[in-house]
């Protein structure tokens, strides 16, 4: 049964979602709009493309409130010459009745047709919202995916280890790991000890940037070229 969930406004404006069984929001109360587009935006997509890459496929844990692919649609539409291929996994697919109350698209200047959109194409089929945004939504599980993609760019967005710990879990992230394009790059809002560890006995090269308001620091993983680096883990 889907839980209670509640509409919140975060400190810039944009709403997010409270979790009552959780006791978790889906994105920061200092900002969620603030923190998707620094955390996975400036830092990962907008990163990727700074070193060339303008055709980049993206997997996205927990598609939640599709505010992170609105974002990544919002960044195809000011990148005519990238090409995004978006895959996203969600286990719990958002009522209608909480998604029509999100001010994600008028906030991001985009319109609502882009968001019903995004929220309304089908699960499980790709389908093309832009010539060069390519949207396949999951309605799966991380750890139960089987399929043999690999990616260029992960938003690991999953609900923090405090509350959702068995997402964190090394052999988690390894299976990420694997479904990562050497070059590929793994950002997360979290930057708690262990999970750099994690990441770090996995084989991924880390790196802690600034974080969005109200969080001192994030973490960037990325993977190597040659994939020589790994340790047993
Ligand atoms: C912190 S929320 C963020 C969601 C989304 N990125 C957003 O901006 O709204 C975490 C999301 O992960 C989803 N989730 C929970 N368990 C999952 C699992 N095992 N695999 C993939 N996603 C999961 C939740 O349902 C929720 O939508």
């Amino acid at each position: 049964m889907a839980p209670d969930l509640k509409v919140i406004t975060t400190s810039d404006g944009s709403h997010s979602l409270y979790h009552p069984l959780l006791k978790e929001t889906y994105h920061s109360t200092h900002g969620a709009i603030t923190e998707s587009q620094h955390v996975f935006i400036q830092k990962g997509l907008a990163y990727q493309k700074s070193l060339g890459l303008d055709a980049i496929s993206v997997l996205e844990v927990g598609f939640g409130t599709g505010l992170n692919a609105l974002l990544t649609l919002h960044f195809a539409h000011q990148h005519p010459e990238m090409n995004i291929i978006y895959h996203s996994l969600e286990p719990f697919p958002l009522p209608t009745e909480i998604v029509d109350q999100l001010n994600y698209a008028q906030r991001i200047g985009l319109s609502s047709k882009d968001f019903k959109n995004l929220h309304e194409c089908a699960w499980d089929e790709p389908i093309d919202l832009r010539f060069n945004f390519h949207l396949l939504k999951m309605k799966s599980r991380l750890e139960h995916l089987t399929a043999g993609e690999r990616y260029d760019l992960v938003y690991f967005d999953a609900f923090a280890p405090s509350k959702q710990k068995e997402m964190w879990d090394i052999s988690i992230l390894n299976k990420v790991y694997e479904m990562m394009n050497p070059g590929g790059v793994f950002v997360t809002y979290c930057a708690q000890g262990q999970l750099k560890r994690s990441l770090k006995a996995i084989g991924l090269e880390i790196e802690s940037l600034n974080g969005p308001p109200g969080k001192k620091e994030m973490t960037r993983a990325v993977k190597y070229m040659n994939e020589k680096k790994r340790t047993d883990a």
